[in-house]
């Protein structure tokens, strides 16, 4: 049943592209029509560090975890707990408590929270003791973050909130994430309407770290 559906996805493909024989393609040639959307989004997408107090609405959010969810993982074991948090009373309160562990983080411009500003933040837990956990919920992280950008949903991974959850003055905040108990919070995504329209540059990237062997 599974290769049936695989065969009727592929030929839909092929009858939207129209390529049929793999031998006329040339090297790159796009599989599915929207390869430079996919690409440009991949090339656009900037971690976003101010956002508009809007929650993201939680019909693009549904699709955004989806997304997320339709990553590869390892055996299909999809080791992941994600929990979608966009109330403002949670925020702010985690906010209170990084604010009382390290003043200073109120003082960059614009603070408002302790995510970067985000209304909406996903949190994304693995098991403790797992084979590709962290791996798998990394390809899920990426997943969500790139569907979001494709629909002008800024995101920021923010590996800075977990030792703040896992402190002792966030244990109410954290057992609020209902996390299994053998499961460990791996990060948080801020999420949201990004602030301004004025995109950040690209932090540099060194392209000497990826090349063939021959
Ligand atoms: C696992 C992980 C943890 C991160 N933690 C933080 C963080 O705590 N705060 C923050 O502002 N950015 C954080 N970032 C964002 C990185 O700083 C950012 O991805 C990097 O500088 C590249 O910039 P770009 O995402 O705009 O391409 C994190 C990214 C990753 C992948």
């Amino acid at each position: 049943m599974k290769i049936v559906r695989f065969m009727v996805a592929m030929l839909s493909v092929a009858a939207i592209t129209g390529c049929c024989d793999s031998n006329d393609k040339k090297c790159g040639d796009a599989v599915f029509l929207n390869e430079k959307a996919v690409m440009e989004t991949i090339m656009t997408r900037r971690s976003i560090r101010d956002y508009k107090d809007e929650p993201v609405c939680r019909e693009a959010m549904a699709e955004v975890l989806k997304c997320g969810i339709y990553a590869p993982s390892a055996l299909n074991q999809q080791p992941w707990a994600i929990r979608v948090v966009d109330s403002k009373e949670f925020l702010d309160g985690v906010t209170a408590i990084a604010v009382a562990q390290n003043p200073k983080i109120a003082e960059q411009p614009n603070f408002r929270n302790f995510f970067r500003n985000a209304p909406t933040v996903a949190f994304i837990a693995c098991p403790i003791e797992s084979y590709s956990g962290e791996f798998d919920c990394g390809l899920l992280s990426e997943n969500m973050m790139l569907s979001a950008w494709s629909k002008g949903i800024g995101s920021c991974c923010l590996g800075s909130v977990v030792p703040v959850m896992n402190s002792p003055e966030a244990k109410p905040y954290l057992e609020r994430l209902q996390l299994p108990a053998d499961y460990k919070l791996q990060v948080a995504i801020a999420f949201g309407y990004p602030a301004t329209d004025l995109l950040p540059v690209a932090p540099e990237r060194d392209e000497t770290k990826a090349y063939y062997i021959d």
